[in-house]
């Protein structure tokens, strides 16, 4: 049974109901099956990153993702593509020069914060589901306000894509020249998707066409405006895939540098 409550402010009553929601379906598995994932993913990241070790597949130049550009005084000198001028210490992954921005640029994400949002501070957890807190600030001020890095973020994660595709050209030669092997497709499928998810971000696209009066005027940034709205409205889809490829890349080369398995190879 219902009865109704005055909108604070307001006039118009509206139903006071005293269940927490009304919902009937399974609201909380996406919740869920978020917080599955993105802890799996952080684990497997952190695990990896401070191993230090089986980053590197020097007879293919096979550079994990996690440890590139390599620029620790610790790193094998010819995965250090950059130059090694970090320190070399247990808690200092080998590509500490990228990561925290890497890490801005996904924690600051707007699809990241809609999911960590609702699953892990449930604020709220689903539509028409109560709020787990009982104030809400939004992001206008500490700590949340430092969302708004995320267009500087963008910028950052542009350049680190680039190194990543330099991984990639790199990794095509092998020995005394072109190869191509199963972890070259592995390191371009993962390329790929990271520019899909880097140009698909929402600051990529107010870059690319916002504050135009007339796209008439601008027919170059038009159609790029136009090619990265098609992507940005898979984000989401392109946030989940990145991770998966950046953590298959990063296994697979562990995985023959540590010698589990050998590299398919077509040419060299
Ligand atoms: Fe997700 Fe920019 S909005 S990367």
């Amino acid at each position: 049974m219902t009865t109704t409550a005055t909108r604070p402010g307001g006039t118009r009553p509206r139903a006071a109901i005293s269940a927490k929601t009304l919902r009937t379906d399974r609201w909380w598995l996406a919740p869920l099956l978020t917080v599955i994932g993105l802890t799996a993913w952080v684990t497997y990241a952190t695990v990896r990153v401070f191993m230090q070790s089986d980053y590197w597949v020097a007879k293919y130049h096979y550079l994990t993702p996690f440890y590139s550009p390599c620029v620790s005084k610790g790193c094998v000198e010819e995965a250090a593509e950059f130059g090694r001028f970090i320190p070399d210490h247990p808690l200092i992954p080998y590509a500490a020069l990228t990561l925290p921005f890497l890490l801005l640029f996904r924690l600051t994400c707007y699809y990241y914060r809609k999911a960590y949002y609702r699953s892990f501070w449930m604020s709220p957890p689903a539509c028409a589901v109560p709020d787990g807190h009982k104030t809400y600030s939004g992001e206008t001020r500490f700590p949340l306000i430092f969302q708004n890095a995320h267009r500087y973020a963008f910028f950052a994660a542009a350049i680190i894509s680039l190194i990543n595709t330099w991984d990639a050209v790199v990794a095509m030669h092998s020995g005394d020249g072109f190869g191509l092997g199963l972890g070259n497709l592995i390191l371009w499928i993962n390329v790929i998707m990271l520019w899909a998810y880097t140009l698909s971000c929402h600051s990529c696209r107010h870059i690319a066409g916002g504050r135009l009066k007339h796209f008439s005027k601008h027919p170059v940034r038009y159609r790029f405006w136009t090619f990265v709205s098609k992507l940005n409205t898979r984000h989401m889809g392109l946030a989940w895939i990145t991770l998966a490829t950046l953590a298959i890349t990063d296994f697979y080369v562990m995985a023959l540098s540590i010698g589990w398995i050998s590299d398919l190879r077509f040419v060299g």
